[in-house]
């Protein structure tokens, strides 16, 4: 065991966090840095956050020329050993009779075709090196059935079964590849569609074992873990960061003491 390291370290490290702006992704981004990683934070926002000014690309996970753009500046002299595909929007959460196909669609683009574009790139870095880690980042909606989350849930099992091809095909060249699948965080995204009342705070944590949220920075913690040496055998993964919700069989428990 002499060859693990003795603690996750990022040190030397280039990444690139995609959705760092916000949410999971700055927490991501900060995190990675506080480890010794060069970080570049990518997102569609018009402002870097704090700390970051400098170590920001604007830009969009859908668009081709983007996420080219986007990896190139992470790279330094070529070289970029991570990528965490944070980027993704939240669904409609309306009745799908009255879902509209254009918000599905971007919903499945800024998730998959982003995630695909993101590891794609990233992937032409670090093959020639034989050596380099993907994140991506699912949902506990990949794992089983959620109503009305069409998009979000299909673009996220998309994200985690395309995670573990790249880990198959890539498996031999030094790159791994693994995936997060958290449950309910609180980060902006949920916290609007809780002030919207599309999602009822207090049934997700009556059902979620741990009874509480998670927090970004408890994502970000299983994002390190995934893409540093002490996960070097660790590839195709889904790795579920939920309080114990994907484990949980029922919608209550009905037993009576
Ligand atoms: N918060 C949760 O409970 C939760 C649960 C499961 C999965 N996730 C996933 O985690 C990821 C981060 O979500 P979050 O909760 O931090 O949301 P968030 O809204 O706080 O952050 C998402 C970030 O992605 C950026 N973004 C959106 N579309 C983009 C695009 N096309 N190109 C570049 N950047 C884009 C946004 O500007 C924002 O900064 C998402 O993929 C989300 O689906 C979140």
């Amino acid at each position: 065991m002499s060859d693990v390291p003795s603690h996750i370290s990022l040190a030397g490290k280039t990444a690139l966090v995609t959705g760092g702006a916000s949410g999971i992704g700055l927490a991501v981004a900060a995190y990675f840095r506080q480890l010794g990683a060069s970080v570049l934070v990518a997102d569609l926002a018009d402002t870097a956050p704090a700390g970051f000014e400098s170590a920001y690309e604007r830009g969009d996970v859908c668009s081709e020329s983007d996420v080219i753009r986007m990896v190139e500046r992470a790279a330094h002299e070529g070289r970029l050993d991570i990528a965490v595909c944070c980027a993704g929007i939240a669904d409609q959460l309306v009745p799908t009779v009255e879902q509209d196909i254009e918000t599905w669609q971007r919903v499945l683009d800024v998730s998959l075709r982003g995630t695909y574009l993101v590891c794609r790139e990233a992937g032409q870095r670090m093959l020639p090196r034989a050596s380099g880690a993907l994140v991506t980042i699912a949902s506990v909606t990949a794992l089983g059935g959620f109503p009305r989350r069409n998009a979000y849930g299909a673009s996220k099992a998309g994200v985690a079964h395309m995670t573990k091809s790249l880990a198959c095909e890539w498996g031999g060249s030094g790159v791994r590849v693994n995936c997060i699948a958290p449950g309910y965080i609180a980060t902006p995204m949920v916290e609007q569609v809780l002030e919207r009342g599309r999602l009822d705070g207090r049934r997700i944590t009556e059902r979620t074992p741990m009874r509480r949220l998670g927090q970004p920075a408890e994502i970000a913690s299983a994002a390190a873990f995934l893409a540093s040496d002490w996960a070097s055998f660790v590839t195709g993964a889904v790795l579920p960061v939920d309080g114990g919700w994907s484990a949980f069989g029922g919608s209550g428990d009905v037993a009576t003491s």
